[in-house]
């Protein structure tokens, strides 16, 4: 049945065709299917970027040398020491090498860091 319409439409269409005059509306329009607004593009707000470096030195550093690295009583300063001696210093520490004469207590939390922790927070500390 539907099939028949169709093929009727198309030839009304059809027999428009080639006719100046305007082609007749079209009869047999298909109900009209509810429109389905288009989907949202997602958006993004713009998040700031967390530098993962200053994520675990907060998390881990800041009790011992300060909120920004300032330091404090028997804890070294570390802000603004240059990112390859920091990596070299934490790498000492890492491997049980004595840096100053408080290192056993540096040490734990030289071995609790990756390479790349080790990186990103020097280079964080480095541009304090
Ligand atoms: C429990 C306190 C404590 C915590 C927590 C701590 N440190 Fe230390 N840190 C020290 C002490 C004490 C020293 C001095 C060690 C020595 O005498 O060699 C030191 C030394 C250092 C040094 C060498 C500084 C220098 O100029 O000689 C670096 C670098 C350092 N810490 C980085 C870190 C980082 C990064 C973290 C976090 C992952 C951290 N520390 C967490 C106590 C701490």
């Amino acid at each position: 049945m539907r099939s028949a319409l169709v093929v009727l439409f198309a030839l009304t269409t059809l027999a428009a065709c080639g006719d100046k005059a305007e082609a007749p509306a079209p009869t047999e329009a298909a109900p009209s299917a509810p429109q389905a607004s288009p989907p949202k593009p997602i958006t993004f707000d713009a998040a700031p970027v967390v530098n993962p470096g200053k994520l675990k030195y907060v998390a881990v550093c800041q009790g011992c040398h300060g909120a920004t690295g300032g330091g404090q009583g028997p804890f070294p300063k570390l802000a603004g020491q240059p990112a390859a001696e920091l990596i070299a210093k934490l790498n000492d520490y890492r491997a049980g090498k004595q840096v100053g004469p408080q290192s056993s207590t540096m040490m734990p939390f030289a071995k609790a860091l990756t390479d790349t922790e080790i990186a990103s927070i020097s280079e964080y500390l480095a541009a304090l």
